[in-house]
């Protein structure tokens, strides 16, 4: 099949390379030149396992393309998927829609045909029954056939082709970091129709043919539904995860260890233990920005009440960065003035190097705001993380990041940090040294584990102190 995908982000550019290399033919499309330059020649501009292989092999197969041009997509295809950003609003708790307006302001009027587009960006409810009044008030009408009208004259300016346009909302599920096994093979695909017996359905088939034929799930629906999974998954596993992070609360002072309680529980088949991880809590451009949009959007529709509590998610969510800043502080007696904090982490989550509300970042930023001298290592979002905050200092290593810290605060959960040797980590930071003059006194180094990824024995064996969120 022919396709367009609008936005070249974390989403549409996995969903255009992911479609390619389903067999079809993609057009992928940008505002943003940069971008489209970078993705032309063959480079991936974010960090996605996978996706810089498949991307690669699909433009050398020529199945793959992208532009800035939005004549040549409307030429291109009859089919467009839309997967251009929906953040926070400034200012506000909904959510932007402006990206996704502007998709339909710029490319209804150059269509002729018959085209669908299916949306794929996290919109409010009701967002795709006004895309299509939107699109139908951009069509091209038929020319007109008025009685003094000379069909046969020769037209140079071609008047244009009558078009329709459905819109159906087809969210997507992808993980950052999973981004193109999510897409290739879902867990299910959701599609929000206008009417029963919509073409889209007909459409969604061809395009996802190999994943139905693997006996995913598909679920068809009208648009509003559509639009309320998607944010009712998002909403779902925020809340699981603050769930387990307000315990964690509990834990702290009753002296519980939250990790062998998630463990326990999640062995009930009804709660299930993923998403279970207690810790610094969620980030990222999906989950805080989406269930803010979602309260929000209840609210306009007079059903304020019903969410309310995804305003106690939030602030759970919230406390735990706060707490992580606190323990350092407690570990260092009392003040992080002149100290030596460093930070492991600075992605929202491992295999990723979007800092886009990123706990890691939110926590090595407010430790320098309190006066520690903060180093931050990621292995892949240390460029994304200086953009935000250039006064912090960004190593080349983890060696060089772990000398001289007084704490080391573990954010994010790579790989890296999880299998690091603390004996290894002890030298590193300079402990295991014979004390300098004056640094007799010098308490026990410490390590926080923001993510509950280490083992605490071995740390602590190795001669650390060992701090936890969610432990007493
Ligand atoms: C999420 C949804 O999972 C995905 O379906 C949707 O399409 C987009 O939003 P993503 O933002 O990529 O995906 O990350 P996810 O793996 O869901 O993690 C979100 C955040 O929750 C991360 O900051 C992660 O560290 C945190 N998290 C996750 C926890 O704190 N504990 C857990 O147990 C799991």
């Amino acid at each position: 099949m022919q396709m367009t995908v609008f936005g070249t982000g974390y989403l549409g550019a996995t969903h255009a390379a992911c479609m390619a290399e389903l067999g079809h033919n993609v057009l992928g499309v940008d505002v943003d030149e940069a971008k489209i330059a970078s993705l032309t020649k063959g480079e991936v501009p974010f960090f996605e396992p996978g996706l810089q292989d498949i991307l690669t092999r699909n433009i050398q197969a020529g199945r793959l393309r992208f532009t800035t041009d939005y004549r040549e997509a409307a030429e291109f295809a009859n089919v467009h998927f839309i997967g251009v950003g929906t953040p926070q609003k400034k200012g506000s708790n909904a959510a932007d829609t402006r990206y996704v307006k502007a998709v339909i302001d710029d490319l209804v009027p150059l269509l002729s045909g018959d085209h669908l587009i299916l949306g794929k960006s996290t919109v409010p409810v009701g967002t795709a029954a006004s895309l299509q009044k939107r699109a139908k008030k951009l069509l091209r009408t038929p020319p007109n056939r008025a009685p003094h009208h000379d069909e046969t004259a020769e037209n140079t300016d071609s008047p244009a082709a009558p078009a329709t346009v459905e819109i159906a909302w087809n969210p997507e599920f992808l993980r950052e970091g999973h981004a193109v096994e999510d897409t290739l093979r879902p867990d299910r695909i959701v599609l929000g129709v206008r009417a029963k017996n919509s073409r889209a359905e007909e459409v969604a088939r061809e395009v996802y043919a190999s994943a139905l034929a693997e006996g995913t799930p598909f679920l068809v629906m009208d648009r509003p539904t559509a639009e309320l999974v998607k944010v009712s998954a998002n909403a779902f596993l925020a809340t699981k995860i603050s769930f387990i992070n307000a315990v964690s609360e509990v834990c702290e002072i009753a002296g519980g260890d939250v990790t062998a309680l998630a463990d326990a529980i999640g062995y009930d088949e009804r709660i299930g233990r993923k998403f279970l991880g207690a810790g610094l809590g969620f980030g990222g451009g999906c989950l805080p920005k989406d269930i803010r949009a979602f309260m929000a959007r209840a609210g306009e529709l007079g059903a304020d009440q019903a969410l309310t509590f995804l305003r106690e998610v939030d602030a759970i969510n919230m406390r735990r960065r706060e707490k992580m800043v606190e323990l350092a502080r407690r570990v260092l007696g009392g003040s992080l003035i002149g100290s030596n904090v460093t930070v492991l982490g600075a992605a929202f989550k491992p295999d990723s190097d979007d800092v886009r509300d990123s706990p890691a970042l939110s926590v090595a930023g407010s430790l320098s705001l309190a006066g520690a001298n903060v180093t931050v290592y990621d292995p892949k979002a240390m460029e994304n993380a200086k953009k935000i905050f250039p006064t912090l200092n960004y190593p080349n290593s983890l060696e060089e990041a772990l000398r001289g810290a007084d704490v080391v605060a573990v954010a994010t959960e790579w790989k890296e940090f999880r299998e690091l040797d603390p004996a290894r980590a002890l030298e590193l930071i300079g402990a295991a040294a014979p004390a300098e003059e004056g640094q007799q006194d010098r308490p026990a180094p410490a390590v926080i584990d923001g993510r509950n990824c280490l083992d605490r024995a071995t740390w602590e064996a190795a001669g650390w102190r060992y701090l936890a969120l969610g432990v007493g």
